[in-house]
């Protein structure tokens, strides 16, 4: 159990005026109780109350080492819903994680008429901003990235297909001390990357042309996420443009990274400078996501999050252009904002390379 978190969660509650929360999101489980389960249909929950002690629900068929939180066991023949709600007695105000299922909320509901309920961030309002733990290994994760990436690029040959430069890459991960891919790799020949979420397929490396790679790794539970988009052979006056402009486009969000800028200011940066260039409608995502135990968190880096940032928070900067038919280019590196500016978890160069095999 991580004591200082569930402090930290503690003190929240009674701020919000909430008696306890009930979490039922695995990786919100994990950040506070150390234990890493898959639970499938069972129940796997952490109550923790404003004052006093947290109870964790397990089934006996999980296996997990002690949490030091007391575990309060059920079997596949106990009616796990009833047993939940009879550790429920004497709050007035319970705070839920949004993925509490319906079938333990509507039994709690049905016991407890006169308590009221609430879906609460309490815990997600934590996660967002990192501690110095956990900087640490965002920031190995992602070195891992970088040089998983930069073999990529080297070891593609023509004859190759996305599949096989994905496999590549999934395959790298592990000999570089990587646990898994944190996502599905991407792997956009050509034209594909004007899909920004291509699923690699078998089209075949020719030798020239644009090669997008989107890809992220978990190391110690924690999740890197970059893009580069490299040209080998030759490179076109219109495909220069929209790289450079998307280049441009992650520098202008950086560079007013700070705390208290809004999510919303650092997304209008990069988007308006990729409008001035013409090619607004062509950039379809928000600019960005909070990452951390899970690639995609909330919070959003995107036009309607007016949210502040603060230090500490991890998010991505990916700006992309995307024509379809005919070129796609999207450059992604992750940040940690510090107490005056930002500091790059990528260092892989980012500048247009037309490279010659
Ligand atoms: N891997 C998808 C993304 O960059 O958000
Ligand atoms: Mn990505
Ligand atoms: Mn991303």
């Amino acid at each position: 159990m991580n004591e200082k978190r569930i402090k930290k969660l503690q003190e929240s509650l009674v701020q919000r005026s909430v008696d306890a929360i009930l979490l039922s999101n695995p990786t919100s489980i994990f950040y506070l109780s150390g234990a890493k389960i898959e639970p499938f249909e069972r129940m796997w929950l952490l109550l923790v109350p404003a004052k006093g002690e947290s109870v964790l629900f397990a089934n006996k068929l999980f296996v997990f080492e002690d949490t030091g939180i007391e575990t309060v066991w059920h079997t596949d023949s106990d009616n796990a819903p009833e047993l939940l709600c009879s550790y429920l007695n004497g709050f007035s105000v319970l705070g839920v994680d949004r993925d509490v299922p319906a079938k333990y909320l509507v039994p709690i509901l049905h016991s407890y008429p006169k308590m009221d309920i609430e879906v609460s961030n309490a815990l997600e309002d934590l996660r967002i901003v990192k501690d110095e733990e956990e900087l640490e290994l965002m920031r190995i994760s992602s070195k891992i990235n970088d040089e998983v990436i930069v073999e990529a690029f080297d070891r593609l040959r023509p004859g190759m297909t996305e599949k096989d430069l994905s496999a590549i890459i999934e395959d790298s991960y592990v000999a570089h001390g990587a646990q898994c891919p944190s996502f599905g790799t991407i792997v956009a020949f050509g034209a594909n990357a004007a899909d920004p979420h291509h699923e690699p397929d078998n089209t075949v490396f020719t030798g020239e042309g644009g090669v997008l790679i989107d890809m992220g790794c978990t190391y110690r539970e924690y999740c890197s996420d970059m893009t580069r988009t490299c040209f080998y052979g030759r490179v076109t006056e219109k495909e220069k443009l929209v790289y450079n402009t998307v280049l441009e486009a992650t520098e202008k969000a950086k560079t007013i990274i700070k705390p208290g800028v809004r999510f919303c200011d650092i997304d209008a940066a990069a988007r308006n400078h990729i409008a001035e260039a013409g090619f607004g409608e062509y950039f379809t995502h928000r600019l960005g996501h909070c990452i951390g135990l899970m690639d995609h968190e909330p919070e959003d880096v995107g036009p309607v999050n007016e949210h502040p940032v603060r230090e500490g928070m991890v998010f991505s900067i990916e700006p992309g252009i995307y024509v379809p038919g005919e070129v796609g280019v999207r450059i992604e590196d992750l940040v940690i904002v510090t107490k005056d500016g930002y500091e790059s978890l990528n260092h892989v160069p980012r500048d247009l390379v037309v490279k010659k095999i």
